[in-house]
């Protein structure tokens, strides 16, 4: 068997907001975590569980206040956001947030594929790349190989949303975050878009983070689920353990550790 290797690691973080304020806000708290190379983990929690920061300390948006982070065995915890940007891949909810919409569906693409160069140094895109585009969008099922000087603005959220994340897995990343990507979209589209998670993570064997509120997504995708509440990790589930749970297990651990559930949890 071949040795996996710790792909991200989070010791001891913690991260408060507002602190010393009336408004203080414990986010993360002890946070512990190391995600194995190749490991596909979901992550449940209530509303501000602290899910969403996670994701925004390991790309450096927000600094923490405590601990530290490691990406591929590297301490990045004072590394900022642009530098971690070309190890990461990022989808977040908001399908407007990944692309440019002034750009067209090839130069968002190219942006994405010329990740770390010198935009300066881009000469325009060659035929070699158009034709490898064009092959990429073909997977999505949209059409959109068809529509690649179309301005990226003038597209659906769903296929926004397909084509940031085309655009954070171009260059295989380091890791791939995805924060309740689907979430905006129609349950048809979200469902597209989950099977072309999945399909590119398993081809690309890529480690991956991805939040959802839906728990059936959750128990059906990756290799592993955590739950947050208040800022920690109170479950951690893998393999047969994982595979054999049911929603209303899920939904029992919640009410068991006093968790507040969300309507979108209990809905989904
Ligand atoms: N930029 C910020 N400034 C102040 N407080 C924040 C900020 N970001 C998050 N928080 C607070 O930190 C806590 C954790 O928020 P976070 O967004 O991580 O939760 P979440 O688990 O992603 O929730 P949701 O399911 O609603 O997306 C919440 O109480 C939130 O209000
Ligand atoms: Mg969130």
């Amino acid at each position: 068997m071949c040795e996996k290797r710790p792909m991200l690691e989070l010791k001891g973080v913690g991260k408060t907001f507002n602190r010393g304020s009336v408004n203080e806000k414990v986010a993360l708290k002890d946070f512990d975590l190391t995600v194995e190379e190749g490991e596909f983990l979901t992550v449940i929690g209530g509303n501000g569980a602290g899910k969403s920061t996670f994701m925004n300390v390991v790309c450096g948006t927000y600094p923490v206040d405590e601990g530290k982070i490691f990406l591929g065995g590297h301490d990045v915890t004072r590394l900022p956001e642009y530098r971690r940007a070309k190890y990461l891949g990022r989808v977040f909810q908001d399908p407007m947030m990944g692309t440019s919409p002034d750009m067209e569906i090839q130069e968002n693409l190219a942006l994405a594929y010329r990740r770390g160069k010198v935009r300066s140094l881009m000469p325009g895109i060659r035929k070699a790349e158009k034709e490898f585009f064009r092959t990429q969008l073909a997977r999505l099922g949209l059409g959109l190989e068809e529509r690649m000087t179309v301005k990226a603005g003038l597209l659906s959220g769903g296929q926004r949303q397909s084509l940031t994340l085309l655009m954070a897995t171009l260059k295989k990343p380091d890791l791939l975050l995805l924060d309740e990507h689907t979430a905006a979209l129609d349950p048809k589209t979200a469902a597209k878009v989950l099977a072309f998670t999945e399909e590119i993570a398993a081809e690309n064997k890529l480690t991956t983070v991805m939040v959802t509120h839906n728990m059936a997504d959750a128990i059906r995708c990756g290799n592993r689920l955590i739950m947050m509440q208040e800022g920690r990790i109170i479950y951690d589930v893998s393999g047969e353990e994982k595979k054999s749970l049911t929603v209303e297990d899920l939904l029992e651990r919640f009410r068991a550790s006093a968790g507040e559930l969300s309507d979108r949890m209990i809905l989904s």
